[in-house]
Order: structure tokens, then sequence, then C-alpha cells
């Protein structure tokens, strides 16, 4: 990325774990962007994230920061019901906007923050974060280099697991997690569980990620989608399982998985194939980082291999190797590309080229391809058709 002398002034809306993780410090250590403003609605916890990572000026809501602050773009990490309204306020005072997966938790909520974005004339750009992952971008570049021929199947299984904190001795580790903010949250991320704001579960909190990342990769429409939604430990509020099928427009199906209720090792939890017409992709992404929850950590992630041309001669998968470090994280890469493309000094990448980030319409699909597999649901996994 090209470098220019101007400092991006950047105020971040919700200071809970996915700010702690995945901006602040990479914002504090970048050389063109400084940490201007932190709003939150817990005032100890803005204070606390002001003074740790330098933030020019602090407050207890989104909509004084927006209204006071002198940004000229802003981070939204907030829970999903508290996206739209702050990227559009945003928006309107001509502030480019990065904000959080899941978009919005409706269409309509997300087709708000893409006129505002539009009418204003200002960057929105959505977190989804596993584009700038150096495994992902890996399988993107493969593919979109022609290494396996046209994709016509593709398999995202996300398998975590989340215990039943209502009862002993999950409740008592939860209640210790919430006072100490173990997890880097008060309510340790439980409101995907039990929030009905959320306006979904497992899949349209993390699910979403493979359905972005597929219709990135593959570079089409998905034309209908269905799917089962399930509840399996008693008492949650939000699906914490979640099986879906999506046809994109070439004929090309992909099978999204998303679970918290998968009781196995943390490293087998973010797995996929990708079957092309000359070969195979398959991946592994290791899922420790979560555990660690300390950005510095993240950085051994991805094991990915392929079965190409020369795999036919041994008959083995090849490796393919994936670039690691603290400078591969996603998240560092994720906002330094951000700075980089609101500070004018993008350069594309080598071969995806310039439509690396999430834009506001492609989040804005995300999320109606999200509904679409909870209305398939709905109907006994009749297969909803998107226009
Ligand atoms: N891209 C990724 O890999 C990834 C990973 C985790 C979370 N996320 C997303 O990041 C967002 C935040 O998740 P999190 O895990 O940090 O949640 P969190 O609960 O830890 O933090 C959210 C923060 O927002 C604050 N908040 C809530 N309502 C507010 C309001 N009206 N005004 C001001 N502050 C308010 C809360 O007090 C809390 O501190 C979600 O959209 C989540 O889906 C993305």
């Amino acid at each position: 990325m090209g470098k220019t002398n101007k400092k991006l002034k950047i105020a971040v809306a919700g200071c809970g774990r996915q700010a702690w993780l995945a901006f602040f410090p990479w914002i504090k250590e970048h050389p063109e962007a400084e940490l201007a403003a932190v709003a939150d609605a817990d005032e100890g916890l803005a204070e606390k994230s002001a003074a740790k990572f330098g933030a020019g000026a602090c407050y207890s809501s989104w909509e004084e920061m927006v209204e006071k602050c002198d940004a000229e773009a802003m981070i939204i990490t907030t829970p999903p019901w508290v996206h739209a309204d702050p990227a559009v306020a945003a928006a309107e005072r001509g502030m480019h906007v990065l904000c959080e997966k899941p978009m919005a938790t409706t269409v309509e909520d997300c087709a708000r923050m893409v006129e505002a974005a539009e009418k204003n004339g200002v960057i929105l750009d959505v977190a989804h974060s596993l584009r700038f992952d150096p495994g992902y971008e890996k399988l993107k570049s493969l593919v979109k280099s022609g290494e396996i021929g046209r994709v016509y199947q593709l398999r995202a299984t996300y398998d975590s697991w989340v215990p039943d904190f209502s009862k002993s001795p999950f409740k008592e580790i939860y209640d210790f997690g919430c006072k100490y903010r173990l997890f880097g949250s008060k309510d340790m991320g439980i409101w995907r569980m039990s929030d009905p704001r959320t306006n979904g579960g497992v899949y349209f909190d993390h699910g979403i990620h493979y359905v972005d990342m597929f219709r990135w990769i593959t570079e089409e429409r998905v034309v209908s989608a269905s799917g089962v939604v399930q509840h399996v430990i008693p008492g949650r509020l939000n699906e914490d399982h979640a099986s879906s099928l999506l046809r994109f427009e070439s004929g090309a199906c992909a099978y999204v998985q998303g679970s918290l209720c998968r009781v196995s090792a943390r490293g087998s939890c973010d797995e996929g194939m990708l079957h092309g017409e000359t070969g195979c992709i398959k991946y592994k992404m290791d899922g420790t980082w979560y555990v660690l929850g300390i950005p510095h950590l993240y950085n051994v992630h991805a094991s990915v291999w392929m079965f190409g041309l020369p795999s036919f001669m041994v008959n083995q998968w090849m490796p393919v190797h994936v670039k690691y470090g603290k400078s591969q994280c996603m998240f560092k890469r994720q906002l330094d590309h951000f700075v980089a493309k609101v500070n004018g000094s993008l350069e594309p990448h080598p071969v995806i080229g310039e439509s690396w980030a999430c834009s506001g319409r492609d989040g804005m699909e995300n999320v109606r391809i999200v509904h679409a597999v909870y209305e398939s649901d709905r109907k006994n996994s009749e297969t909803v058709k998107l226009d």
C-alpha cells in the first residue's frame, strides 16, 4: 500500500471484545491513523478504552460522538441491532464507515445504510474480516487465477462449542468470566444466543461469513437458498445450529453449516472444501485465537491443500504455503485496507484487484441470503428464490 503523510481520524462506536481485538491495537500502531474518539453505553469501558489506546475523546453514546467528534471515519463495533442508526448518522455527517458484520439485522436497515452512504459520497464497507485472512485470501487467489477451473461446489463448516451457561459448572464459569471480563465482553457475548434483537443466531452471527466468502470466491449471485435451523441446547432463544444449501447462478452449490454445539477440539472448528472442474482445494483454519483473544498472538491460522495436476502423479494432496506472522493478522490487514482506501493510497491486490473489502451492497446481499435461509426453515426447508 502506498504511503501518505495524512493521519486518518477514526472514531469507534462500541468498545467491547471486537473493538479491543480487531481495531484498537491496530489503529494505535498504524502510522497513518489515529483514534480520535470512542463511545460505549458502558461509560467505564469507554473511559478504560480511551485511556489504554489513547483516544482523543470519550463518550457514553454514539449519538453524541457523531455529533461532536472531529473524526473522518467511524468503525462500528456495537451489537448488530446498533449498526444501522450510527452508520446512517455518520454518513450524513460525511464520515466514512466500516461496520462490523452482520451489516444490520434487517435488509431494510441495510438499504438505509447504503442509501445514506451513496447520497453522501462516503465509503461504506462491512467487516467481513475473513476476506483478509491469508488462508481465505489464498483460496480466493487460487480460484481467481484458474488453478482449479470453474468451481461447482463449496463447503464450509464452522463448528464451535459454547456450553450451556445456565447449568453448573458452566454457570459458575460464566459468572466468573463476566465479573473479570475473561472473554473481553461483560456478558461473555451471550447476546448472540439470547437476545431477540439480533434477529438470528449462529447462522446470522457467523454463518454469514461463509455466505460472503463463497459469493466473493465465485463472484456469482446466489439465486436460491434452503436450510434447517435448530435449537440444540434447550433454553436458547436464537438457533445454535444451522445447515444451508445455496444455489449460484451457474448451478454451483454451497453447503454452509454453523454450530455452537459441536463438542470437539477447537482445532477442527473451521474447515471446508472447494471442488473445481480441474482440481480441489481443502482448508482448515486454526481456531486457537478465539481462546487466546490476544490479537498479537493471532498469527498462525490457515492450512490449505490442493489436489491439482501434480497430485495425480503421487495421489496426494499438496500443501499450499500460506503466509503467517503478525503482519498477516486479518484484523490488521482489514484496518490497513480501510485506512488506505479512505486516504486514497490503496493499491490493488495483485490477483484479487480492488474489490477486496465487502461493500455495503455486498453486506446487504449477505443479510438477504441469511434471511432467505431462515424463511426456508420456517417453510419446512422449502427452497426460497432470491430475485
Ligand atoms: N468480524 C469478526 O470476525 C467478528 C468477530 C466478533 C464479533 N464481530 C461483530 O462485532 C460486533 C460487536 O461484537 P462484540 O463481540 O464486540 O460484542 P460485545 O458485546 O463484546 O461489545 C459490544 C459493545 O457495544 C456496546 N453497546 C451496546 N449498545 C450500545 C449503544 N446503543 N451505544 C453504545 N454502545 C453500545 C456494549 O456496551 C458493548 O461494550 C457484532 O456485530 C459482532 O457480530 C465480528
